[in-house]
Parts: C-alpha cells; sequence; structure tokens
C-alpha cells in the first residue's frame, strides 16, 4: 500500500467510510483490470477516519464473495494529502465524497478526480448509493452498480492502452 507506485497507471477509490462501497470497488475493478491484462496500480480509502485499521463491511465481504471476489483482507484508511501525487486517478462513489476529496486537492496535483459512475452509460454525475444503513439488498444494488461501472473502467482503458493514447484523457469531458 505504501511507496510510489510504479505503474504507468494508479487508481484510488474514495467512498465516506472504506469500509462498504470503495472496498467493492477495489475489489470489482483489480478483477476487471486482471481480465482486460491492464497494468495498473489499484488501492481504496475514505474521506472520513471513522473506520480506520477496520476491515471491510462482513455485508459488503459477503456481497463480494458470492460474485466470486475475496475483499476481507482489505484494511480501512483515509485519504492522505500524498495519494493526489501517487494516483493518476481519485475515483469517488458520490458526490459528497466527491466535494470531500476536491476540498483537500492541493493546487500542484494533477489526479484526474471524478466519480466512478461517469464511466457508466446513462449514470454519468451519479453517486452509489450508500448501503451502510441499508440491508442487503442495498449491498447487491451497490455491488451491480459498482462492478458495471469498475468494468466499462477497465475495458476502456485497456482499448486506451492498446490505442496508446493517454488515460488522463478519459473519461471524455463533456465540456
Ligand atoms: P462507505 O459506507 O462509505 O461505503 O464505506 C459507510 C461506512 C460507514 C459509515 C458511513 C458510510 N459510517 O457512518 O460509519
Amino acid at each position: 500500500m505504501h511507496g510510489r507506485p510504479q505503474h504507468h497507471m494508479a487508481v484510488l477509490f474514495v467512498c465516506l467510510g472504506n469500509i462498504c462501497r470503495s472496498p467493492m470497488a477495489e475489489g470489482a475493478f483489480r478483477a476487471a483490470v486482471a481480465r482486460h491484462r491492464i497494468d495498473c496500480f489499484i488501492d481504496s480509502a475514505g474521506t472520513a477516519a471513522y473506520h480506520i485499521g477496520n476491515a471491510p463491511d462482513p455485508r459488503a465481504i459477503a456481497t463480494a464473495a458470492a460474485h466470486g471476489i475475496a475483499i476481507g483482507d482489505q484494511v480501512a484508511r483515509q485519504i492522505e494529502a500524498r495519494d493526489f501525487q501517487r494516483f493518476s486517478h481519485i475515483i469517488a462513489l458520490d458526490s459528497a465524497n466527491l466535494a470531500g476529496i476536491n476540498a483537500r486537492r492541493p493546487r500542484d496535483s494533477h489526479a484526474e478526480v471524478m466519480l466512478l459512475l461517469d464511466w457508466l452509460d446513462g449514470h454519468q454525475g451519479r453517486g452509489v448509493p450508500d448501503p451502510y444503513h441499508g440491508n442487503e439488498a442495498d449491498f447487491l444494488a451497490a455491488w451491480q452498480l459498482i462492478s458495471r461501472a469498475t468494468e466499462a473502467m477497465a475495458s476502456r482503458l485497456a482499448y486506451l492502452a492498446s490505442a496508446s493514447a493517454s488515460p488522463f484523457d478519459y473519461p471524455p469531458r463533456s465540456n
């Protein structure tokens, strides 16, 4: 988790607690980049400090496991200043956390900060609803959005790598 990533791309997923949504995103994206054979450093963090050092929520672990992905070894941490230098992409799970990330962003950071669902057609600008106070169905709904978006992201990045375009140009901006 520490040290400077030696990869071309480094992606950090960020939610509030780093125990539900961003650990699922980290796990789903790890599986997607393996399928697409992309070289990428991957981690996740929270904007809040509540759960530092904790494993993911048991419901997140169970939901990922039901889809063949193990996330139980992850350890929650809070986003820190150097993440803005270490990561090429900082991906927020919802707009509140996007705002939290941007509020911490140093002026000299070149990281692309964006919403995860900006990668998923029809869901741009939207957040993945927080399942923490919900039930198993809410975790499944979050998983489904996260796995579709991380697959779209990996597929797009694999295409860009093969076309030797810069992944820093994506996703395409609407302005
Ligand atoms: P996450 O979910 O941001 O997806 O990890 C939450 C986890 C913990 C809390 C809120 C959301 N909390 O208030 O402790």
